[in-house]
């Protein structure tokens, strides 16, 4: 599929970098942006080459300023139901990625922004970074899950807060909310994300999507099953060449190589 309002590259050790290019419109999904955001979980999923998933926004001013408003005066409310759809199942196939998926948030995070940023594992932002739920200022309401991912990451009064003032708050502030899990300065935000995703390029892909998994799954069942769903990982990724290799290699005072498989 070629690609007008993406761009995707794989660097090595296997980290993709899907930038949202729409510079001019602030990076804002519009249905096509969706699609192919869609078909980049496809490819990722298909040739399984992508090890740690990195979303951007292309240039300086934004990640993604939001869902496409101008898409909005020609929708009825079933369009508008079937459009929020979209987005929530896209948003769901990409936090069910079982690579890690970094949201690199360089600008505006607003609206679909940030609710894209919030379906990634973590957040890591530049100082300038600001976040946002702005859909009330528009007489409508967050869409693509953003009530939801902003209630279990901040609680339910801060995400109140937030998608009922509609006001934008700094990464600073984001981070201190629990939003963003790292501020970095502009210049510095790209390559330093980039360096985290190459290290956990390099870790055993079972142990992290065994970890991503139990902490998803976990988040949403009591404690006793969540530790359970944890035990039950634990074994599984114990019958792993990695974990062999892993104890190995501390054992023997070497740097373990990380291949994935299993042993049985
Ligand atoms: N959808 C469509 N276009 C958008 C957009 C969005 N969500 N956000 C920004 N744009 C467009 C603007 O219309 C403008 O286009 P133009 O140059 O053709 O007029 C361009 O991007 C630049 O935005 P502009 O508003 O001029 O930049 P700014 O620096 O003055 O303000 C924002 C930046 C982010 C505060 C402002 O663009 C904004 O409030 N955007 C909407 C945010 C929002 O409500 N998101 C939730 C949508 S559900």
């Amino acid at each position: 599929m070629a690609y007008e309002n993406i761009i995707f590259e794989v660097k090595d050790p296997g980290v993709g970098l899907l930038t949202i290019n729409r510079p001019k419109a602030l990076n804002a999904l519009n249905p096509g942006t969706l699609d192919e955001i869609n078909d980049v979980i496809d490819t990722v999923e298909r040739e399984g080459n992508v090890r740690v998933l990195v979303i951007t926004g292309a240039g300086e001013k934004a990640f993604v300023a939001g869902a496409d408003i101008t898409e909005f005066p020609k929708m009825n409310a079933l369009e508008a139901y079937l459009f929020a759809l979209k987005g929530q199942k896209l948003f769901f196939r990409l936090e069910q990625l079982p690579v890690p998926v970094i949201a690199c948030v360089n600008g505006f995070c607003l609206g679909g922004g940030c609710e894209l940023a919030m379906s990634c594992d973590f957040i890591f932002a530049s100082e300038k970074a600001k976040f946002g739920q702005p859909e009330i200022n528009l007489g409508i309401i967050p869409g693509f899950g953003g009530t939801q991912r902003l209630a279990r990451l901040v609680g339910r009064a801060k995400a109140k807060e937030l998608c009922m003032t509609g006001e934008m708050i700094s990464a600073e502030e984001a981070r201190a909310i629990g939003l963003v899990a790292r501020v970095f300065p502009a210049d510095q935000l790209l390559e330093e994300t980039l360096k985290v995703a190459t290290a956990l390029a390099q870790k055993s892909q079972i142990a992290l999507r065994s970890i991503k998994k139990v902490i998803d799954e976990g988040v949403g069942v009591d404690l006793r099953s969540g530790c359970e769903l944890e035990a039950n990982a634990f074994g599984l990724v114990f019958t792993s060449e990695d974990a062999r290799e892993g104890v190995n290699a501390f054992l023997e005072k070497r740097k373990a190589q990380f291949k994935g498989g299993f042993t049985a």
